[in-house]
């Protein structure tokens, strides 16, 4: 855990942005994967972590903004559990590390809840994203499941937004800490990606780099030699020269903030002419949108700024035709960068997307394009010191979409089709760095790991 005087400082600022009521937060429980007993590796609700920092299951945790009194709900072991589980500290101690003076056990809280409502009270709770937590809530609040939304506090996400979007010191540090994991992950991919290996060796060792330093993966794996696939989690495939390997992988720190670094790199070590070609595009989008970085910029511009490189870099190799302003505009670059341009990182590698995309990565400014592209776009608001985020951007050959758009007749004006045909067996390319926005620009976090031609070519041997 960080300080203590870090999660009450967080708390204190939390409620003079609030305006009353009861901060009910719920934390996470153990989670099942095919009996009781037999469990996912435990995570802690990321807001839970952020304001209270006890990475253990079966607590609650209740701020009341009339008294100012903090309070945490959990139950001590007991001797069987302590056969099982060890001696564990005990809640008044978990809770004197965040904090916090007054515990309870877990029996009392529905009691207080109710009492708050009978004194018509109003409770506030963050969106819940997990089925035991609905029930749990449904259970405590005593309305039926599909009610419990109706507690959901539109103030108290705004709220905790604010708050966690603006990253302190020590968690920039922590975020460093796993992108030089992920450095570690992806140079090993990068020295493993050779003709006859299979895609699962891979991803394990680097699943295996995360686990070793004491982290889990930020997410499952993304690995294929089908990098044409956004999000590809099928990893049986051999690897064959002439594929290129998308390797999206991060891992959390020992106190859960997330990296996120993709790399894509040609099976053997070598890239050929024409993945060279597609690479250096998707690279200068990369590095161009990271250029332009610094406060008060629309995340969007960025993105809208990458997909012009990307327009320019296709038509300069005739993939794309016609005026860049127009394609870009109508959204003709999307038949090969289909997703956004990146996301808010944290605690979550989609940071806080649990409290609703249109909080985190939109405001009253910005509202999300409808146009097929655009329309995927996580962070679209304007930049400030304190964000981090990532930059991802990526050429694809979806055979799918390809045959789609074309038989639509879709941007005739601006896609050789004919040229693009060539390329339907390329796979595809992504690069993503993990960016801070700093006073006056940005700063590309972490260990710098292998992203030119040259570098990824020399650290393949
Ligand atoms: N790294 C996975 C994603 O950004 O969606
Ligand atoms: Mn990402």
């Amino acid at each position: 855990m960080f300080d203590k005087s870090t999660y009450t400082n967080r708390r204190e600022q939390l409620k003079k942005i609030c305006k009353g009521g009861i901060l009910f937060f719920p934390g996470n429980e153990e989670s099942s994967m095919n009996y009781a007993s037999n469990t996912y590796r435990f995570r802690q609700d990321s807001t839970f972590l952020y304001l209270f920092g006890i990475d253990l299951p079966g607590l609650a945790a209740v701020i009341d903004l009339e008294t100012g009194e903090d309070t945490l709900y959990g139950n001590d072991l007991d001797i069987d559990d302590i056969i099982w589980m060890g001696t564990q500290p005990l809640m008044s101690e978990n809770a004197a590390k965040a904090g916090i003076n007054q515990t309870k056990p877990m029996s009392e809280l529905k009691k207080d809840l109710q009492q708050a409502i009978q004194h018509k009270r109003s409770i506030k709770i963050l969106p819940p994203y997990r089925g035991d937590h609905r029930i749990f809530l449904s259970a405590m609040l005593e309305v039926p499941v599909p009610h419990v939304s109706s507690f959901v506090s539109e103030e108290l996400i705004k709220a905790v937004v604010s708050l966690r979007e603006v990253k302190e010191e020590d968690e920039i540090a922590q975020i460093e800490f796993a992108i030089d994991v992920a450095y570690r992950m992806h140079t090993s991919m990068m020295k493993l990606a050779v003709p006859g290996t299979w895609e699962r060796e891979i991803a394990g060792q680097m699943e295996g780099i995360a686990l070793a330093n004491g982290g889990m993966v930020s997410f499952p794996v993304i690995l294929s030699i089908d990098g044409q696939t956004l999000h590809n989690h099928y990893h049986g495939n051999l690897l064959k020269e002439g594929r290129i390997v998308v390797a999206d992988a991060g891992c959390e720190s020992p106190l859960h903030y997330a990296s996120d670094i993709t790399r894509s790199v040609p099976v053997g070590g070598r890239f050929s002419q024409r993945q060279k070609e597609i690479y250096e595009i998707v690279l200068a989008a990369n590095v161009n949108s990271i250029n332009n970085v610094k406060p008060g910029i629309y995340n969007r511009e960025l993105h809208l700024g990458a997909a012009r490189t990307i327009t320019e870099g296709l038509k300069a190799i005739g993939i794309m035709k016609g005026d860049t302003e127009e394609a870009v505009q109508q959204g003709a670059h999307a038949l090969f960068f289909p997703h956004g341009l990146g996301h808010m990182l944290g605690l979550d590698v989609h940071d806080m997307e649990s409290l609703g995309e249109k909080f985190v990565g939109y405001d009253e400014t910005v509202t999300r394009s409808t146009q097929f592209g655009t329309a995927y776009l996580r962070l679209a608001k304007k930049l400030k010191p304190g964000f981090v985020f990532t930059i991802e951007p990526g050429i694809y050959f979806i055979p799918a979409l390809i045959d789609l758009w074309k038989k639509e007749k879709k941007f005739e004006e601006f896609i050789n089709y004919n040229k693009v045909d060539t390329y339907r067996d390329f796979g595809g390319i992504r690069i993503e760095d993990d960016i801070l926005v700093t006073q006056t620009g940005c700063r590309v976090l972490g260990r710098p790991i292998p992203k030119t031609v040259g570098e990824i070519e020399g650290m393949m041997g």
